[in-house]
């Protein structure tokens, strides 16, 4: 691993092209659950049930009290750990240009990353399924569940639901980027939901390098990446940026 982290400084130090594309894994050093495999939260609750619009617009009292109010507890609790805070420093250094994360935690922007595609929304806000005015999480009150906006209609996550699309712009942007980069980092995420789970095949096709950093092989790891690092985002990210302080 140790070669590995330096190889990844060498490649990163001597490009000034590089997108990173997040998923959950980047987050459980902060304490938020991702969705599949150990400690997930699709272990416990099936998405279709739960995080599906239908699902939703059927009974949100239920997504509400299962899902959405869990996730507010966690979420309001969390602050950014050493891999968001080592992608911050990437873009310090005049290295790393974006971030495309599937996360709707907002930890990216909290660490200081400044352009951040948040691909499947945020839950920074929740909006009103009558009027589309969106209200801060934060300033929710979850006295009366499902919680209502002032007309009367009932809020609901600013994020991507299944069976929902991804928002055009998203889409649009993050794949113009990813053609455009020379280095893409995949940092935690499966990359079994489509369709940001194409998001690096565009870049490899487009001669981008993909170094991948997961304690878990992924369906990327045989066929598109150059190279992964098999461990925690936190400790593999602050490694790689202090190797790369040495080399600029
Ligand atoms: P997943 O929960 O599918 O995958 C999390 C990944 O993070 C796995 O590959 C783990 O091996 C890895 N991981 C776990 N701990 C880690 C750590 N400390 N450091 C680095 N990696 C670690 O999360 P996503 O790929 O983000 O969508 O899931 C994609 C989408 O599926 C989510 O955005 C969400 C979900 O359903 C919607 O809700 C629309």
């Amino acid at each position: 691993m140790e070669n590995l982290i330096k190889k990844a400084a060498k490649d990163l130090a001597k490009s000034k092209k590089v997108v990173v594309l997040t998923g959950a894994g980047v987050s459980v050093e902060s304490g938020i659950p991702p969705f599949r495999g150990k400690g997930g939260i699709w272990e416990k609750i099936d998405p279709m049930e739960f995080a599906h619009i239908d699902s939703f617009m059927r009974d949100p009292a239920k997504v509400w009290n299962i899902l959405i109010r869990e996730m507010k507890d966690v979420i309001e609790k969390a602050k950014p750990n050493n891999a968001h805070i080592g992608l911050a420093r990437l873009e310090e250094l005049g290295i790393l240009k974006s971030v495309i994360t599937q996360n709707v935690d907002g930890l990216h922007q909290l660490a200081g990353n400044t352009d951040v595609i948040e691909f499947h929304g945020t839950f920074a806000f929740q909006r009103c399924l009558k009027c589309e005015k969106k209200i801060e999480t934060s300033k929710v009150c979850l006295d009366e569940i499902p919680p209502k906006c002032e007309c009367g209609g009932i809020l609901r996550p600013d994020c991507v639901l299944f069976g929902e699309m991804i928002p055009p712009e998203h889409l649009f942007r993050s794949g113009k980027i990813s053609r455009e980069c020379e280095v893409m980092l995949v940092v935690g995420t499966s990359a079994v939901v489509y369709p940001a789970s194409i998001i690096p095949v565009d870049a490899k096709e487009s001669g981008a390098k993909i170094i991948e950093i997961n304690p878990e092989k992924t369906p990327l790891t045989e066929n598109i990446s150059d190279y992964i690092i098999m461990g925690n985002a936190g400790e593999v990210l602050k490694e790689i940026v202090s190797e790369v302080e040495l080399l600029l």
